[in-house]
């Protein structure tokens, strides 16, 4: 069979939201990735990829919070049927509600390259914490394995800088 893959976004959507989980990949090839999202209520870390994006929001609307070269952080707003194209290196943090879907592809990452996840003080804006991940297969949902490591940690939800303490999955 030629691998020519056809992705059926009605019946993913559907089946992420009938089984809770929050990523279905479509296919990882040698050069490409492509997956549906369902939106995480708890999502405040800031993506670092070392591929470019881009997102197409499936159903509902997406604030896709980014931070620009100087640090400040700024908010596009992307309603349904809407793409766009966020470059490598670009903090980003995609929120998005739970009945939300979100159309992401990316290249899949060369041997060395890694991907970063950033938190940032809710009081202060200083960054608290980082967790690093090769991401070689999507379907262990990185993003997912990032959050285990920040959620379960007081000390990485701190704030060294004015000791506030991140609330973790109850962020708003
Ligand atoms: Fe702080």
């Amino acid at each position: 069979m030629l691998p020519m893959p056809i992705a059926d976004h009605d019946a993913i959507t559907e089946e992420l939201a009938e089984t809770g989980r929050y990523v279905k990949v479509l296919w990882q090839s040698d050069d490409t990735l492509m997956f549906i999202a369902r939106g995480r209520a708890y999502r405040s870390e800031f993506h670092i990829n070392p591929s470019d994006e881009h997102m197409t929001v499936l159903k509902g609307e997406m604030k896709l919070h980014y931070r620009k070269p100087d640090g400040s952080e700024d908010i596009a707003v992307l309603k349904e049927g809407e793409t766009i194209y966020t470059a490598a290196g670009i903090p980003h943090s995609p929120r998005f509600p739970e009945d939300a879907f979100l159309l992401v592809g990316e290249r899949m990452r060369r041997s060395g390259e890694t991907d970063s996840f950033q938190w940032f003080c809710p009081n202060c804006d200083a960054q608290i914490h980082e967790e690093f991940f090769v991401v070689d297969d999507y379907t262990k949902d990185p993003v997912s394995r990032a959050y285990d490591n920040f959620f379960d940690s007081i000390p990485a939800r701190t704030c060294d800088k004015c000791h506030t303490v991140h609330p973790g999955r109850d962020f708003e």
